[in-house]
């Protein structure tokens, strides 16, 4: 998808469609009876104008979501103009407008319309978002709303539709400030392209995104961003005794692979090198502790991890931030055979921890174990791992917030604001001592599965023991990863969380 900032009239630009934001400005609290207020988010009185009639009549209320498509509106060059609520005015941010501009892609290509012009609202100050934070919300909500997960459809119809080139009218005065803007599209751009080769990795079948798959496209990836990967097998993971992920991978045909991804760039600060660990089980069918075969077919997106984090390292590349970061990528499928590991086994971590295994299923914290102990071995001061890790998650937070666990305050308030920024729905998660008691074991030093409750916290408690005393933050994205429904800025299927909150994180460590 093409991006351009144009400094125009918004009346004035040719388009097939001109998108601008409708506020609901009333007070807050009205009662019932009181009218919405909506307002046109737009300095040209020429476009207020010709909303005048939708405005006046009712129909439209600058509710979230709704969207209005105006054919050959009075007095704009315009071919079309669509009005997008944007809910109340008082509550406006760039995560809205981010959704905003996924919600009018979202609208306009389902009508075989290929491109269109997206107006600032209002200056993009009047509504308390800078210009700079709103061109690239526009942009990356662009770019999250046009991609299409029916990658097997044989009706081509179904997948050309997607829009080819999208402008953002800014006004005629930033002409000064538009060297900043520009920046900010780019940004907006490399990290929303970023988020969609994620959702592209994770889309994928486990039949046709196997461990080495993903090591090719992680290498692939990295040999245009120009980052340093390295791919092993199972006999590394021998050597560097990952027994932990080991006991994972050993029941597959399928081999395993270890993906390490390197950014060092010069003038970086010596004393940060952040690790990057990800969950990338292509498939989870549970092991010999199998998994109902109800919904099984999701367990394909369990790589999400992993594929957030090859994400990251590519946005990061293309960003150069001045930071050095690694990231480490476990991948394998989870599968029951002859060779497959049995509850009640003993794994030795790389760290030489022993491990019960209670339940095969609780397989991610096996594999990112020796990741988090790989990161440390490498030389990371500072751990973040990605994982679906629990469906406790799900229960704790249900489909809207990823869980957040942090060993360090400090590090987590960086996270925090990185997240903030990012406009991503996360919630931190308690690590009480207390909770350590659930996965003692008696033959050895931890088991693998607390049980049934607390079953986030608990997988946290045990990765815990892998991050030992650096400071680490982990994400549960079992319940995020994967958008359950069609929203009308982002198509069901692979969402890319994390992402857009981790490159952020990143780049606050430039030195
Ligand atoms: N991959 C699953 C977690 C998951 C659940 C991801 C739902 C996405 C959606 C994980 O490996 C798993 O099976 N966890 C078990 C742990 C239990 C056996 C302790 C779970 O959550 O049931
Ligand atoms: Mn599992
Ligand atoms: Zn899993």
């Amino acid at each position: 998808m093409n991006t351009k900032l144009s400094p125009s009239v918004p009346s004035q630009l040719e388009t097939e469609c001109l998108v601008v934001v409708v506020l609901d400005s009333s007070k807050e609290d009205r009662s019932e009876k009181d009218k919405p207020s909506p307002t046109v988010e737009c300095a040209d009185a020429a476009v207020r104008e010709a909303a005048k009639d939708e405005i006046s009549s009712g129909e439209v209320t600058g509710k979230a979501f709704e969207t209005t498509l105006l054919h050959r509106p009075a007095g704009l060059k315009a071919k079309r103009l669509l009005l997008v609520g944007g809910g109340k005015a008082k509550n406006f941010s760039a995560a809205e407008l981010r959704k905003l501009a996924g919600a009018a892609v979202r609208t306009l290509k389902s009508k075989s319309i290929r491109s269109f012009a997206f107006a600032l609202p209002a200056n993009g100050t009047a509504v308390g978002v800078s210009a700079n934070d709103a061109v690239r919300a526009i942009v990356e909500g662009a770019f999250v709303g046009n991609f299409d997960p029916g990658y097997y459809k044989s009706d081509r119809k179904d997948k050309d539709q997607k829009i080819d080139a999208v402008t953002i009218v800014v006004p005629n005065n930033v002409q000064g400030d538009l060297k900043a803007l520009e920046s900010a599209l780019q940004t907006g751009r490399i990290v929303a392209e970023s988020q969609n080769f994620t959702r592209d990795l994770v889309n994928e079948p486990s039949n046709r995104m196997t461990p080495n798959i993903l090591a090719e496209r992680a290498m692939k990836m990295a040999a245009e961003v120009g980052l340093k990967c390295e791919t092993y097998g199972a006999d590394k993971i021998k050597e560097l005794k990952m027994g932990a992920f080991w006991g994972v991978a050993q029941g597959s045909d399928e081999p395993p692979a270890l993906i390490v991804l390197r950014y060092e760039p010069a003038g970086a600060a010596d004393k940060v090198h952040l690790g990057l660990v990800g969950k990338g089980v292509t498939f989870d069918t549970g092991g010999i502790s199998i998994k109902p075969a109800d919904g099984m077919e999701k367990m394909k997106y369990d790589m999400a991890g992993a594929a957030t984090m090859i994400g990251v390292m590519r946005a990061i590349a293309l960003l150069k931030p001045k930071v050095k970061v690694t990231a480490i990528i476990c991948a394998t499928e989870n599968m029951p055979s002859g060779k497959a590991q049995k509850p009640g086994d003993v794994q030795i971590a790389m760290s030489g921890k022993s491990i019960e295994i209670i339940n095969t299923d609780a397989e991610g914290r096996l594999i990112l174990a020796d990741g988090l102990c790989y990161a440390r071995q490498l030389g990371c001061t500072h751990l973040v791992d990605a994982a679906t890790l629990t469906g406790a998650v799900v229960v704790a937070l249900g489909y809207v917030n990823a869980g957040i666990f942090a060993s360090d305050d400090q590090m987590y308030e960086r996270f925090a604001n990185a997240n903030q920024q990012a406009g991503e729905k996360m919630w931190r998660l308690p690590l009480d001592d207390e909770y350590k008691e659930i996965i003692k074991s008696n033959i050895a030093d931890i088991v693998n599965s607390g049980g049934r409750w607390g079953g986030a916290i608990s997988a946290a408690m045990f990765l815990k023991e892998f991050a030992e005393d650096t400071p680490w933050i982990h994400l549960d994205i079992a319940g995020t990863a994967w958008m359950e429904e069609n929203k009308p800025w982002i198509a069901k299927g692979p969402s890319g969380i994390a992402l857009r909150s981790l490159v952020e994180f990143v780049k606050g460590w430039s030195a």
